[in-house]
């Protein structure tokens, strides 16, 4: 058994004050608990994404991960029954009204093998046929569905895709089901996880579809949106917020999930505004990692004061300007992916060559 290595936490009386609270003792955060007359010290590091256990919450004798919510008994440091995790403990004692702990005391942690999810793979592009995804972000009735100019041109854009080869895929925003973003970055960066920590603990969330989409399948991802009040719609921004975990790799872990793909734009409209629905949107996918295709969006607007909304509707059924426009938008992207993962493949076959040249290929 290693020698006791005693540290003095402070006098016990004021450690009884708060029943959770973080310590740190030689650069160690320890999560000091003080409930039905005991004190608990477990390690403060949460072990499913280093959350400050002593930050969180005390239920029913365990401590609650401010994080995600993941639990450990605060006095053994066990995860809550079921599961096999354990964050390390420590032997507390007081002498002379002052609480100490005995730092060489801890347990060994136990992190049980977690499946990780099915996101969470290295984006690496199957071969085969260019691969274009339409999402489209309006939202209506769909059991008494209505037309929409955007999921028209949308559905344009794909079969002009088709049309040149490539594989295509349409996800309406509005059949799935999925919560907003609940601002776990708003705690840590670090809290916001890849996946997104929501996805991960509810697995009936239904965005999962996207992220697979943009991070793993498609090469090129078209987006359309109606405008409303000057803005993208309400489901376009519930969409976007929950993808904050995408760029927020790159803040946190240097990691890059969107390379080599391309992002191009329908907006429609019954009055103005579509350069700034345009310019928001592409400022956000180029965070994200997309590029673009020359000329990256296609827009019909017929103006402030155009509120007479049947005939803004029979005039983007009858525009073939606006529809070829969109075909060759659609073109444009696919040729701009092409070039891209040329140039992907073409980077990672010097890369295996290298490794081949130097020995280090298994
Ligand atoms: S539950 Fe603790 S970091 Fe996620």
């Amino acid at each position: 058994m290693a020698n006791p290595d005693w540290h003095r936490l402070g006098p016990v009386e004021t450690l009884k004050q708060r029943s959770l609270q973080t310590v740190t003792v030689a650069g160690r955060p320890i999560a000091l608990s003080y409930d039905e007359g005991r004190f608990g010290a477990i390690l403060g590091r949460c072990l499913h994404a280093g959350g400050p256990l002593g930050d969180g919450t005390l239920r029913n004798g365990y401590v609650v991960c401010p994080w995600h919510g993941w639990t450990y008994q605060r006095e053994t440091g066990e995860g809550e029954p079921g599961s096999t995790d354990a964050v390390p403990r420590y032997l507390l004692k007081q002498e002379g009204g002052e609480l100490f702990i005995d730092l060489a005391s801890g347990t060994h942690p136990r992190a049980a093998s977690h499946e990780p999810h099915p996101l969470a793979r290295r984006p690496e592009r199957a071969p085969g046929a260019l691969r274009v995804v339409g999402i489209s972000t309006t939202v209506m009735d769909r059991q008494a569905p209505r037309y929409s100019t955007s999921e028209d041109l949308l559905g344009v854009a794909l079969e002009a895709a088709a049309g040149d080869g490539a594989e295509t895929k349409l996800i309406r925003l509005d059949s799935l089901r999925f919560r907003a973003c609940e601002g776990y970055y708003s705690k840590s960066a670090n809290a916001c996880t890849w996946p997104c920590s929501i996805t991960q603990m509810d697995d009936k969330d239904e965005l999962t579809a996207v992220y697979e989409a943009l991070v793993h399948w498609a090469d090129v991802v078209l987006i359309a949106t109606p405008i409303r009040w000057g803005n993208a719609s309400s489901l376009y921004f519930k969409m976007i917020e929950r993808m904050n975990c995408i760029q927020n790799q790159i803040t946190t872990h240097n990691r890059v999930l969107i390379r080599n793909k391309v992002a191009g734009f329908i907006v429609t409209g019954g009055q103005d505004n579509v350069q700034a629905v345009a310019g928001e949107m592409m400022m956000f996918f180029g965070e994200l990692g997309f590029t673009f295709a020359q000329f990256p969006f296609v827009g019909h607007s017929r103006g402030w004061s155009a509120e007479d909304m049947e005939n803004n509707v029979a005039a983007v059924k009858a525009d073939q300007e606006l529809r070829e426009g969109t075909r060759a938008l659609a073109r444009r992207c696919l040729e701009r992916a092409r070039d891209l993962v040329a140039a992907g493949e073409g980077a990672a076959r010097t890369e295996r060559g290298g490794r081949k040249a130097n020995g280090s290929l298994k």
